[in-house]
C-alpha cells in the first residue's frame, strides 16, 4: 500500500511510527506471504524437545507465531524447517502452513531462500522467526505500512545489552545503510545499541534477486538475510527501520530462562486481562492461564490455579487455592474448594466441589451437586443436588437426582477386561463403604446398607443389605501366650 504523502510526514514525525488504526487492507497492498523460520536446532534449550515446540502458555513457541501471522490474513505461511523437522510436521501438522525443509542450517539467507521457488514475484513477504514468539498484529501492521508496495522495512529494538545481535548501521541522514552481525562487526559498531530483531517486509522480486547474490564470505560462513538491507541500498530501494513500540514483543527464546521470562510476560499480561474485564484475582502473579479462559462477572480467583485449554466459569464462581482446572465448564455459583484437578466437566449452577476432589472427563454434574473431599467422578453424571461428600468413586454411571452417595462408595465399573455401567435412580442412599459392582442397576428411593457388596441389582425404595451378618461367639476366649 504506497502510503500517502500526508500519512508519510505524519509517520516521520512520530519516528517512523504509522497509525496503526488505519486498517490493513492486504488486497490495494497485494498479496503478502510469510516466512517463518525455525530451522534451528535450538542446542541451548538442553531438551530433546525441539526448540519451537516448547511450550509457551500451553502452546508451542511455533503455534503462536503461526497464530499471528494467520491474522493478517496472507495469502500464504511458509514454515522453513529442519532439525527435529519430522517432530514438528507431525506437532503441528494440523496448522494451515506450506512446509519447507531446510535440510541445512547455511545461515537466514539460505533459509528465507528455501521458501521462495514458492513465493509469486508480485507479492510481499515477511519474514518472522519461530522462537520470537509474542511478536503483534499490530507491529506487524505497521511494518507492512512502513514497506509500502515496493519498499523494505525492518523491525529493531534498542537493548540495553546488545550482545548477540546484529547492529543497526545508519548513514549521516540517519538511514538505514546495512546491519552488521556481532561477529563481524568493528569496535564502533559493537557500541551500537539499535538490535536487528530479524523481521523484515520485502517485494518477493526483489527479494529472490538479493538472496540469488549472497555470498557466506563472513565470519560465520553463514548466508546471511541481513545482508538483503545493503543489497536494497545499493538498488535504491527504500529501506525502513521500525522501532519496536513493546520492547518485550521481540524477545527470543534461546534456553530455558528466557522461556520463563516468557512465560512469567505471558502470565502477566492475561492476568491483566482478567483484572480489567472484572475478575478478582487473589494474586495477578500467581495464576496461569495456558489457554482461554471465558468468565461471567464477580468471578474469584484464589492463588496458584492453573487453567488448560478452554475453560469457562459462569457468574460468581469462586476457585479455590492450587485447582487445576482443564478443558472445563463452571456454572454460576459454583464453588471450586481449595486443590481440587478438575479435567472435561461439565459443573453445573451452585454446585460445590472439593476441596480435594477429582472430576475426570465426562463427569457431568446437575444444579446443586456437591463432590466433597477425596471423590473422584468419571465419565457419569449426576443430576440435581446430588453428593458424594466424602472417599468415594464414581465412574461410568448414570446418577439421578437426590442420591447421597456415602463415604466410602465405590463403582466397581471395571471386571480387569471391560467397563461396564451403572445406573442410581433418584433419591438413593448408599452407605458407607458399599461396593456397587457394574453393571448395576440401583431402583430408586433404594438404601444400601452400609459395607454391603452389591452385585445383582436392588429394587426401589427398600433397604438391601449385602454383608456378613454379625454375629457374637459366647464363651470364645482370646489365646494367651504360653510361659515356658
Ligand atoms: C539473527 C540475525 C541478527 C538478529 C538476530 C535476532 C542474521 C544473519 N542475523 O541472528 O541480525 O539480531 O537474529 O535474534 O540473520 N534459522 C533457520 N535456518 C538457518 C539459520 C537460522 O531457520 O540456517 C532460524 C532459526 O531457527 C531462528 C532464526 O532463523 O529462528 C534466527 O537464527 P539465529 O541463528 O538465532 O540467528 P542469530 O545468529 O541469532
Ligand atoms: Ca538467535
Amino acid at each position: 500500500m504506497p502510503m500517502r504523502r500526508r500519512e508519510k510526514r505524519k509517520a516521520a514525525r512520530r519516528g517512523g511510527k504509522v497509525d496503526q488504526r488505519v486498517p490493513h487492507d492486504p488486497v490495494r497492498a497485494g498479496p503478502l506471504s510469510i516466512v517463518i523460520l525455525a530451522a534451528g536446532e535450538g542446542r541451548r534449550m538442553r531438551s530433546a524437545l525441539p526448540k519451537v515446540l516448547q511450550p509457551l502458555a500451553g502452546r508451542p513457541l511455533l503455534q503462536h507465531v503461526i497464530d499471528t501471522a494467520r491474522t493478517l490474513a496472507p495469502s500464504a505461511v511458509h514454515v522453513v524447517y529442519g532439525h527435529g523437522g519430522e517432530r514438528v510436521r507431525t506437532a503441528l501438522g494440523a496448522a494451515p502452513v506450506s512446509w519447507v525443509l531446510q535440510a541445512h542450517q547455511l545461515g537466514t539467507g539460505h533459509a528465507v531462500l528455501q521458501a521462495m521457488p514458492e513465493i509469486p514475484d508480485d507479492h510481499r513477504v515477511l519474514v518472522l522467526y519461530g522462537d520470537v514468539p509474542l511478536i503483534s498484529r499490530d507491529t506487524l501492521l505497521q511494518l507492512l505500512q512502513l514497506a509500502g508496495e515496493n519498499g523494505v522495512s525492518l523491525l529493531t529494538a534498542r537493548f540495553e545489552d546488545p550482545q548477540g545481535y546484529g547492529r543497526i548501521v545508519r548513514d549521516a541522514r540517519g538511514l538505514v545503510r546495512q546491519i552488521v552481525e556481532q561477529k563481524d562487526a568493528s569496535v564502533k559498531q559493537l557500541a551500537i545499541r539499535e538490535c536487528n530483531t530479524g523481521v523484515l517486509v520485502s517485494p518477493a522480486r526483489a527479494l529472490r534477486n538479493w538472496l540469488g547474490r549472497l555470498t557466506a564470505a563472513n565470519s560465520q560462513g553463514e548466508y546471511y538475510l541481513t545482508d538483503v538491507i545493503a543489497a536494497a541500498r545499493r538498488d535504491k530501494v527504500p529501506v525502513q527501520a521500525l522501532l519496536a513500540p513493546e520492547p518485550n514483543e521481540v524477545l527470543g527464546v534461546n534456553d530455558k530462562a528466557q522461556l520463563a521470562r516468557l512465560e512469567s510476560l505471558c502470565r502477566g499480561r492475561s492476568a491483566r486481562e482478567l483484572l480489567l474485564a472484572g475478575v478478582t484475582l487473589a494474586d495477578p502473579a500467581r495464576i496461569d492461564v495456558r489457554g482461554t479462559l471465558t468468565h461471567g462477572n464477580d468471578v474469584f480467583i484464589d492463588v496458584n490455579v492453573i487453567f488448560e485449554g478452554r475453560v469457562a466459569l459462569g457468574d460468581r464462581v469462586r476457585i479455590g487455592a492450587g485447582c487445576m482446572v482443564r478443558d472445563s465448564e463452571i456454572g454460576a455459583d459454583t464453588q471450586v474448594h481449595p486443590h481440587c484437578v478438575i479435567e472435561g466437566a461439565l459443573i453445573g449452577p451452585a454446585c460445590l466441589i472439593g476441596p480435594f476432589a477429582r472430576l475426570r472427563p465426562a463427569a457431568t454434574l446437575g444444579p446443586q451437586v456437591h463432590i466433597g473431599n477425596f471423590v473422584e467422578v468419571k465419565n457419569a453424571q449426576l443430576g440435581a443436588s446430588s453428593k458424594a461428600n466424602h472417599l468415594a468413586y464414581v465412574g461410568d454411571a448414570e446418577v439421578g437426582h437426590h442420591v447421597n452417595i456415602g463415604a466410602g462408595t465405590i463403582v466397581a465399573n471395571y471386571d480387569g477386561a471391560q467397563k461396564h455401567q451403572t445406573i442410581i435412580g433418584d433419591d438413593v442412599h448408599t452407605g458407607s463403604n458399599s461396593v456397587l459392582v457394574a453393571p448395576i442397576v440401583v431402583g430408586a428411593g433404594a438404601t444400601i446398607a452400609a459395607g454391603s457388596t452389591v452385585t445383582h441389582s436392588v429394587p426401589a425404595g427398600k433397604l438391601t443389605i449385602a454383608r456378613a451378618v454379625q454375629a457374637t461367639v459366647e464363651g470364645w476366649r482370646r489365646p494367651s501366650k504360653s510361659t515356658k
